[in-house]
């Protein structure tokens, strides 16, 4: 199964919510939450994946060729490749249920370890949505990242504590899920946390990699880095929680000086490509999270659609690197992109 199947398999099937654009990029989406789009006008999507596009690649093909190596180590393992699936709940809300939560996540997780990276699993106000993840994770051998979404704190720590009995390589909570229209509409609550509740997380895990998911300032990413998170993925939920936030990868510099290396620096919002992935890493990240095209993925192809959109991302990241003379991640700089956004 090629890419251009996978895609052509989701388009038969993953109407109205989704449309399978040749580009997504969150215009015929907009406003639809839940769905798939960016809340009201959409902006905060769209903006992400208009940002990038302004950012350019410096080309340079005056150098000895060599194939790049895309891997990258974090949480003490190896991956293939800086790419990680994002956590997409409400299979049936936001997708029109034609796979369940649980096929859902049995694509992703099984489909990212057969590409060489990871899969972050969800949580929501279904009571059986994050037991029934969990249970896709344990059956793996614990090989993907659960979201906790920032409930009260007792429900919190019951989910880290079956993180810690999975012993999975990292988890993650999706701390602006506090604003989540999808949550209010269900009745459920969720809610901001301070450094010192998060400190505590960190402490329940017993030494697991805390994520926190969300993050769009240099002062809340340095409140994650004394409450001694691993790392943080600068994140607006797909432009999901406010309109008018900041495209996430405008913010990944600042973030950077700010923090250095007390955290590690994972971003999600429009990444489509690995061109893109490369421009992301140029501005200081060290990952980066991508969402709804998994879903597409997944939808398409199932477990093969998701390894087959993963190598495909990793390959085009692979030539881009190629073609600007970066043998390894750590040769991708700032000097390797020329960014003509004005902010
Ligand atoms: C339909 C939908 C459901 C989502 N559900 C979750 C979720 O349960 N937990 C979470 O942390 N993020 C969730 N997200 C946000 C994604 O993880 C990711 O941050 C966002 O989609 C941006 O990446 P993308 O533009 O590549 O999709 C959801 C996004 C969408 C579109």
């Amino acid at each position: 199964m090629d890419y251009k199947e996978v895609l052509k398999n989701a388009a038969e099937i993953m109407g109205p919510n989704c449309k399978v654009c040749p580009v997504c990029n969150g215009v015929a989406c907009k406003g639809k939450v839940p769905g798939v789009g960016g809340i009201g006008t959409g902006a905060a999507f769209t903006n992400c994946v208009e940002y990038l596009s302004k950012i350019k690649i410096m080309m340079d093909a005056v150098h000895e060729d060599f194939e790049a190596d895309t891997g990258v180590e974090l949480f003490g393992r190896k991956f293939s490749a800086p790419v990680f699936v994002a956590p997409i709940g409400g299979m049936g809300m936001n997708y029109n249920g034609y796979l369940t939560e649980e096929q859902y996540t049995r694509y992703v997780v099984y489909g990212a370890l057969d590409a060489g990276i990871l899969a972050f699993t969800g949580d929501g106000p279904s009571p059986t949505y994050f037991p029934d993840a969990m249970a896709v994770v344990r059956e793996s051998g614990g090989l993907g990242i659960p979201t906790v979404k920032p409930w009260e704190r007792e429900k919190v720590l019951d989910r880290i504590s079956a993180v810690v009995d999975a012993k999975t390589p990292a988890f993650a909570m999706d701390i602006d899920s506090a604003a989540l229209v999808n949550l209010r509409l269900n009745g459920t609550a969720a809610y901001t946390k301070s450094t010192e509740e998060l400190a505590e997380f960190v402490q329940a895990a017993q030494g697991i990699p805390f994520i926190v998911k969300g993050v769009m300032t240099a002062d809340s990413a340095e409140r994650c880095a004394d409450a001694g998170a691993y790392g943080i993925v600068i994140s607006s939920h797909g432009g999901r929680i406010i309109q008018d936030t900041l495209p996430t990868i405008s913010v990944i510099k600042e973030i950077r000086e700010r923090v250095g290396d007390r955290l590690k620096l994972f971003v999600d919002g429009g990444i489509r490509t690995g061109a893109d992935v490369f421009k992301c890493l140029a501005l200081g990240a060290d990952a980066v999270l991508i969402g709804r095209p998994f879903a597409i993925a997944a939808h398409g192809g199932g477990q093969e659609g998701v390894k087959v959109y993963a190598e495909h991302i990793t390959f085009d990241l692979k030539e881009t690197m190629r073609i600007t003379g970066c043998r390894t991640l750590a040769d991708i700089k700032e000097a390797n992109i020329r960014n003509l956004n004005s902010f």
